[in-house]
């Protein structure tokens, strides 16, 4: 201290203060690295609020559940990210497993529903549930009306002809929404069925795009008559304008419960901490709604749009998230579904 002292004395005292004054304006706000995994236009009004409410600056970069945790790996010696906002839940709790995110109970935890509360306790608070939302399968009405091709009902449906080259879904290695899927058909049929089952619906996917929501842009644009997808992004783009109806499979379903993660060696863990505790509160929650995003939101004080799926109205699995989201499960079945599915011709 003293030789820092010292030091700055023998710099003339303006130039001290020109040097110094921008940096610590910059230090006093501080910044944050927020890596998201909802749509885009749902973080960036969170940024913006954030930033608005704290002054804390907001750097914003959009990527899927499974692109995010692919990241948090590469960088995980020198970690660029401050907080993991969004996705499915699944990759949350295998990134809480592998040590790639900091331990945080946020004094909010007890204002959250039960199923936000398990995921924090699964993951020993290493994550914590912001939103659910069930998964389902989204068409186009006009483009099946066109073809004259009956809408699908069940998981079942669409293994049939009629679907052939009609259907997308993710790719469960970039998304999360795609792994649900994955976990969902093995619950409800069995491991080795649900994969005699992902490669029969194969023959039927003209493309696996990248993110989870690729698929329904496609089935908005008329590119596609059918994608898996959250029935609560089929809400979003029915508003947008476009045709696109959902259906909940007749066999039941699984769910998503959406995370938030603190990034471990997060630069900016003050920023991070104070974003996550903000994120949490029925202000900032309402946010999702606002961006039209149609998802269940975890502060049981934050009013449930009235455009959401209701959750209670859908016949779910009881998901095992604890299993599903496991490091080891996880990355067995997507490798699984790589070689015994992907592979396959079509
Ligand atoms: C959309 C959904 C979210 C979900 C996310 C997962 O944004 O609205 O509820 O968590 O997709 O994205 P991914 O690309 O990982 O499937």
């Amino acid at each position: 201290m003293l030789f820092r002292l010292i030091r700055a004395a023998a710099i003339p005292a303006a130039l001290l203060a020109a040097v110094l004054a921008p940096a610590g304006a910059a230090r006093a706000q501080g910044s944050l690295n927020l890596y998201c995994s909802v749509q885009l236009e749902w973080c960036q009004a969170a940024a913006n609020a954030f930033q608005r409410d704290t002054g804390i600056r907001v750097a914003v970069s959009q990527k899927g559940s499974g692109e995010v945790l692919a990241q948090l790996r590469a960088e995980a010696g020198n970690p660029r990210g401050d907080v993991w906002f969004g996705g499915t839940g699944d990759p949350h709790l295998q990134a809480a497993e592998e040590n790639l995110s900091a331990e945080y109970r946020s004094p909010s935890l007890d204002q959250l529903h039960d199923w936000a509360q398990k995921q924090a306790r699964d993951s020993r608070y290493r994550t914590v549930g912001i939103y659910a939302g069930a998964l389902g399968m989204a068409f186009n009405p006009e483009l099946l009306a066109r073809r004259n091709i009956a809408a699908p009902a069940c998981w079942r449906d669409l293994l049939d002809a009629r679907f052939r080259n009609e259907i997308q879904m993710a790719n469960p290695q970039s998304s999360g929404t795609a792994y649900v899927m994955i976990a969902t058909i093995v619950q409800i049929m069995g491991e080795d069925p649900a994969f005699e089952y992902l490669k029969a619906l194969h023959r039927n996917i003209n493309a696996y795009p990248r993110s989870g929501t690729g698929p329904i842009k496609s089935v908005a644009r008329g590119e596609t008559a059918v994608s898996v997808s959250f029935v609560h992004d089929a809400v979003t783009e029915r508003l947008g304008g476009f045709p696109v109806s959902s259906a909940v499979p007749c066999e039941g379903t699984g769910y998503e419960v959406g995370s938030m993660s603190i990034i471990r060696g997060a630069r900016n863990l003050r920023s991070a901490q104070r974003f996550y505790d903000w994120a949490l509160t029925p202000a900032a929650q309402q946010l999702g709604a606002e961006s039209k995003q149609f998802q269940t939101p975890s502060n049981r004080a934050t009013p449930v749009p009235a455009e959401a799926p209701r959750m209670a109205d859908i016949r779910l699995i009881d998901y095992d998230f604890a299993k599903y989201g496991a490091s080891a499960e996880r990355r067995r079945l997507i490798e699984r579904w790589d070689r015994e599915v992907n592979a396959l011709p079509r």
